[in-house]
């Protein structure tokens, strides 16, 4: 194959979506907001549970007022959630297993330094392990614990139930906003478990993106 040939071959294909590797930028709550993302691990990834809840927060403020609100996120990943309810008034605790915090704490900083009310923390926090020492439910109270994506393919469900449960516990008064995108038959599963655990109604549905977004509270109150 001459030179000239092959050059001609190597530039027929082009990409029709173009990804700024490493970098996503979105607009929420008035702000442009920067994401480092990295393939290393899910956390490092945006899922599109969080993009949903977050145009959900944006779309439906006095609906879901989070200005002067505790907040906890549960699999923060990236952060992308946490920085939104950050830029829309919230005091935000951001959590996730202990090797995620180095570039949620990064995104978090880089996203909401002197553009915050409150500046966000990432805390670690693995589902169902020491809830009750590191997070005393009678010290730590949510009014809302947010959860984008949590369920995927992970052999962790009972824990996240359950780290559910702490938070949002009868008496508590916590919302649990929980958004995921429908994969797997057991996802499906997990709805089901959700929704006997909790007083739970499904806020929207996108087909388009397959992800629901449910409200939920403890059952008893
Ligand atoms: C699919 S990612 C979603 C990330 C982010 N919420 C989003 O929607 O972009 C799931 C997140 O849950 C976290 N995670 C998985 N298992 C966990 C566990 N046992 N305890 C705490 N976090 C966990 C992962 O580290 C990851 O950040």
């Amino acid at each position: 194959m001459m030179a000239g040939e092959a050059l001609r071959r190597t530039t027929i294909w082009e990409p029709s979506v173009y990804f700024t590797l490493g970098n996503e930028s979105f607009h929420f709550a008035g702000h442009d907001i920067s994401i480092r993302e990295s393939m290393d691990t899910y956390g490092a990834l945006i899922w599109p549970g969080a993009i949903a809840l977050c145009q959900f927060l944006e779309n439906n403020q006095q609906q879901m007022c989070l200005m002067d609100k505790a907040v906890l996120e549960i699999g923060a990943g990236t952060g992308l959630l946490s920085i939104v309810a950050s830029l829309l008034g919230a005091w935000v605790t951001a959590t996730d297993l202990p090797d995620i915090l180095p570039n949620l704490t990064f995104n978090l900083t880089r996203n909401t330094r002197g553009r915050c009310r409150y500046s966000p923390q990432a805390v670690a926090l693995t589902w169902g392990r020491d809830l009750e020492r590191d997070f005393p439910h009678h010290s730590y109270r949510y009014d809302y614990v947010l959860a984008a994506d949590v369920v995927y393919h992970h052999g962790c469900l009972e824990e996240l139930l359950e780290t559910m449960r702490h938070f949002c516990r009868p008496g508590s008064r916590t919302t649990l906003l929980w958004a995921n995108k429908v994969r797997f038959q057991a996802d499906l599963s997990f709805s089901e478990r959700f929704q006997s655990c909790f007083s739970a109604t499904l806020l929207l549905e996108l087909p388009q993106q397959g992800v629901r977004i449910y409200k939920a509270t403890a059952s008893r109150e």
